[in-house]
């Protein structure tokens, strides 16, 4: 165990008063919905005409307003934060420590608005809001205790010379998160920016800008000073670029698709008149992760959790398991297995409010992508389960379980990020691994086997940067499954350890002749 850090525990929600808690927060979101919330520049909060609708996924309904900052607004922000990184780069780590243990403080006494109003605005059910806040302690604790000993210095050899060598803040960072964990990756994100003393522009998800907004309220509050953090909601094609481009943006942090990623790549990597860096770009994206389960697999268990992985939050986890390789010997039990784990998840389909255990899909978009899939691969394979929707209400889509697809078809390459599983029959390990590994991506991946040469010959081949046996592939939790992916999945950043805030940190070795 790594001293000093506990993960932190996710509410029981069948004890009475936590669901309580819950339905008044409910409450509050109810009588806060329809609000207009400003862009935060330099603490100032300032209304702009365009606005971003921040719908419910679940009914449709109007949650609230974001502000849309414009091109010379964004600009203001990176003027706002350059000039706050002058003061906060040099503020000591303890202070920026401080801050960040006051935001966790912060966070758990707002833990059931927090809750309430990602429901709301991402669709989750209660304990997966919860599990999140959780996820979002645990990054704001690790990132506190690694920064303390990150400003240490490395240790370097005794000489006659007086050595030292530190880490320093590099700059202004855009912080561009997704919207599928609208609390912990945003959260974290710019948390590691800041306790590692740099200034940061965080543009949220159009999707869910209403929970990026409580979460910089509670910066500043926090103690983190104004202009540290700048909140900026926009569309890419308005300000992303810009950001992206801007001469003194210093680094990316991104979280989200292959396509904008490695747009972001391309762009960051081009020098703006009046740059004097490279900027750095850390960028976690897509997957299409694959659960290999082979012969000697416990069938039951393999079923749970490739279900659990393809369907909770409707698939829209970028872990979530989308393809499923089983031995040929084993595959109609498993496919018939997999089936009533859908079954039961349809049965208990709802809205996140209801805490349903599959809910609805983000928005009209990933809608119509997801649906285009399913009729893709009604050509592709066999509908055993599912394929079934319907957007009159909210954005439902059942889970849906598709057979007999070829491992060359476009179901089982790209990436859906729905809740659609393509099962594809192999008749060796081997094949299975070499199919796991024939995507453009590599998040995550699992092994059901009871055979060791199996899943020892996995623990080197299977190319993913968060591997499981027997286990599903979702649910990562911090410093006990370190998490980034290889290839298109992105830099490989693992998120909540200590090299993840070396990203934003330039290593400094003084020397001084005695
Ligand atoms: P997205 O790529 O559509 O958007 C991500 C962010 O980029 C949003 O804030 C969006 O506004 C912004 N953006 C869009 N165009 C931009 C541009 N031109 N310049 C700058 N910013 C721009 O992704 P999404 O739909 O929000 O999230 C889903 C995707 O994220 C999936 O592919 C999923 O696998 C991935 N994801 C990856 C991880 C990971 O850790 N690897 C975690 C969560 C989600
Ligand atoms: N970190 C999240 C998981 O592992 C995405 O499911």
């Amino acid at each position: 165990m790594i001293k000093g850090f506990k993960n932190a525990v996710e509410l029981d929600f069948s004890v009475e008063e936590n669901r309580r808690k819950l339905e008044e927060a409910f409450q509050q979101v109810n009588a806060e919905k329809g609000k207009t919330y400003p862009l935060i520049i330099g603490g100032e909060k300032i209304e702009t005409e365009k606005k971003i609708t921040s719908l419910s996924p679940a009914t449709k309904e109007v949650l609230g307003y974001a502000c849309s900052c414009s091109r010379e607004l964004a600009d203001k922000a990176i003027q706002t934060a350059d000039e706050a990184f002058k003061t906060w780069s040099r503020t000591p780590a303890e202070e920026r420590i401080r801050c960040l243990r006051r935001l966790t403080r912060l966070i758990e006494e707002n833990r059931f608005i927090l809750d309430a109003w990602n429901v709301e605005e991402s669709g989750k059910n209660w304990g997966e809001a919860d599990g999140e806040l959780c996820e979002a302690l645990d990054f704001f604790n690790s990132y506190a205790m690694h920064m303390a000993n990150l400003d240490k210095g490395l240790e370097l050899v005794p000489t006659d010379e007086l050595t030292k060598c530190i880490y320093i803040p590099i700059g202004v960072g855009a912080i561009i998160p997704p919207w599928n964990f609208p609390l912990s990756i945003c959260g974290g994100m710019v948390t590691a920016a800041l306790v590692t003393g740099n200034s940061v522009i965080c543009k949220p998800s159009s999707d869910t800008p209403i929970v990026a907004y409580k979460f910089v309220e509670l910066c500043l509050k926090a103690g983190f000073p104004a202009g540290t953090i700048n909140y900026i909601p926009g569309s890419g094609s308005e300000i992303g670029d810009y950001i992206v481009e801007h001469p003194r943006t210093r680094f990316i942090n991104f979280t989200g698709s292959k396509a904008v990623g490695c747009r972001i790549n391309e762009k960051a990597a081009k020098v703006a008149d009046g740059q004097i860096w490279l900027k750095r770009v850390v960028a976690e994206m897509g997957g299409k992760n694959a659960i290999i389960v082979d012969s000697t697999a416990n069938i039951k268990k393999a079923a749970a959790g490739v279900a659990s992985s393809a369907f909770t939050f409707q698939g829209q986890k970028c872990s979530a398991c989308s393809r499923a390789l089983v031995m040929s010997d084993v595959y109609d039990e498993f496919v018939e297995e997999v089936v009533k784990c859908a079954k039961d998840l349809k049965e208990h389909q709802g809205s996140g409010a209801s805490n349903a255990p599959m809910g609805p899909v983000i928005n009209q978009a990933a809608y119509d992508s997801i649906t285009g899939y399913i009729e893709v691969g009604r050509k592709e394979g066999k509908i055993v389960y599912g394929g079934t929707y319907s957007d009159t209400e909210g954005f439902y889509i059942d889970p849906t379980v598709i057979r007999d697809v070829d491992k060359d078809a476009r179901i089982a390459n790209e990436e859906i990020f729905g809740p659609v599983l393509a099962v594809v029959k192999v008749d060796s390990f081997d094949e299975a691994l070499a199919i796991a590994n024939q995507t453009e991506y590599g998040l995550t991946g699992s092994v059901y086997s009871e055979t060791r040469e199996h899943i020892q010959k996995a623990k080197v081949e299977f190319q993913v940067g968060n591997l499981y046996f027997n286990r599903k592939s979702t649910a990562a939790v911090v410093l006990q499954h370190p998490f980034g992916g290889f290839n298109m999945s992105g830099t490989d950043a693992k998120t909540g350890t200590s090299d993840y805030l070396t990203n934003f940190l330039n290593l400094k070795s003084v020397t001084e002749d005695l």
